[in-house]
């Protein structure tokens, strides 16, 4: 039976006989830079994980891992503009590098490149898998569009709740569809593929809360984005909400402060004030739980699904790899 590494190499192998340089180089050289710095691939490793999980032909859904994999990298081009980011991969991001409208029409030549990768093989499946694509694209960009109305909402007026439900679309449900597309090429049973999604949730929730503990408490030189950009950018993020579930009436004000603080404070006084902040709440630890129930909750998803045992162990492994992941 094959091991996660077996499906890392070869999405590896799958992304380094791709060309993406074209004409106007423009255009390609930020798609090209982008998709050879490659970060985790988790998508795409996902999707020919769920496919083999089924008894899928691995040539079948090469091109579809390309796709997802090139629909995510848009979603960063975008990301990093829409939060300022300057850091990816250990590199300046696409519109720092290059420019902002560059960011814009790269990101969008990518969501089209998806749609051909896609494309290039017929199945009489298709209609179903794009469908499952298309849906999935759009609660990414409703998912995208609720974090940053909660930037303006601001901390006090974002519930958990509702963070749960902006995390499930700009995050899991990518992770999930990923799956889903995986399992729907091979064909498996309808209620499968609905665990598996399920399963796919829960680990992007898991992920996604990972996300925002790393850019309170991760390395930059190994995470690869600038720490602290959430704190900057007054994002609703699971560590400022968690936080409040934990502060007194003094520190409440405090954080409610900071993260309504616009331009007149400086930017990395206002990190160091929120991290003490969190120390002083030993908030790590509560964050650390979560995730961890989360992880626990995405388990018993995978256990539930009926399939051959071994062939579950890659899920399994990458779940595990992901979990206490430091970049
Ligand atoms: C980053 O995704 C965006 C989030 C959903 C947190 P990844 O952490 O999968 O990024 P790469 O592709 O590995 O760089
Ligand atoms: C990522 O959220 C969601 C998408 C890219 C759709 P973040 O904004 O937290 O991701 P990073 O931290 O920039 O990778
Ligand atoms: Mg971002
Ligand atoms: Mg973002
Ligand atoms: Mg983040």
């Amino acid at each position: 039976m094959n091991n996660i590494k077996y499906y890392l190499d070869k999405v590896g192998a799958i992304f380094d006989a791709e060309q993406f340089i074209a004409e106007p180089r423009e255009l390609y050289a930020p798609i090209e830079y982008t998709l050879r710095l490659g970060g985790k691939r988790i998508r795409p490793t996902m999707l020919l994980m769920a496919n083999a999980l089924f008894g899928g032909d691995e040539q079948q859904v090469r091109n579809a891992a390309l796709g997802i994999e090139t629909f995510h990298n848009f979603t960063l081009l975008h990301d990093d503009l829409m939060d300022r980011s300057p850091l990816r991969r250990g590199q300046p991001t696409v519109y720092t590098k290059w420019d902002e409208n560059t960011a814009i029409l790269s990101g969008d030549t990518m969501f089209a490149l998806a749609w051909r990768y896609f494309l290039r093989q017929s199945t009489p499946k298709l209609q179903v898998i794009l469908q499952c694509f298309n849906e999935t694209a759009i609660e990414v960009c409703e998912g995208q569009q609720k974090d940053m109305n909660f930037e303006r909402m601001g901390l006090a007026n974002v519930s958990i709740d509702n963070y749960m439900d902006m995390i499930r679309q700009k995050t899991a449900v990518l992770l999930a569809g990923a799956l889903k597309i995986g399992a729907l090429y091979a064909g498996a049973p309808a209620d499968e593929v609905e665990r598996l999604y399920a399963f796919g949730i829960h680990l992007g929730l898991a992920f996604q809360m990972q996300d925002d503990l790393l850019d309170g408490y991760g390395d930059t030189a190994v995470f690869g984005k600038k720490t602290g950009q959430d704190i900057r950018d007054n994002k609703i993020s699971f560590l400022p909400l968690t936080a409040l579930k934990y502060a007194n009436e003094e520190q409440r004000k405090e954080l409610l402060a900071l993260f309504a603080a616009k331009d007149n404070m400086d930017e990395e006084e206002k990190v160091r004030r929120v991290l003490a902040l969190y120390q002083a709440m030993n908030l790590k630890n509560a964050i650390e739980k979560a995730i961890a129930d989360e992880f626990e909750t995405a388990r018993k998803e995978l256990d539930g699904i009926h399939a051959d045992e071994p062939r579950k162990t890659p899920l399994r492994e990458l779940m595990e790899t992901l979990n206490g992941r430091k970049k």
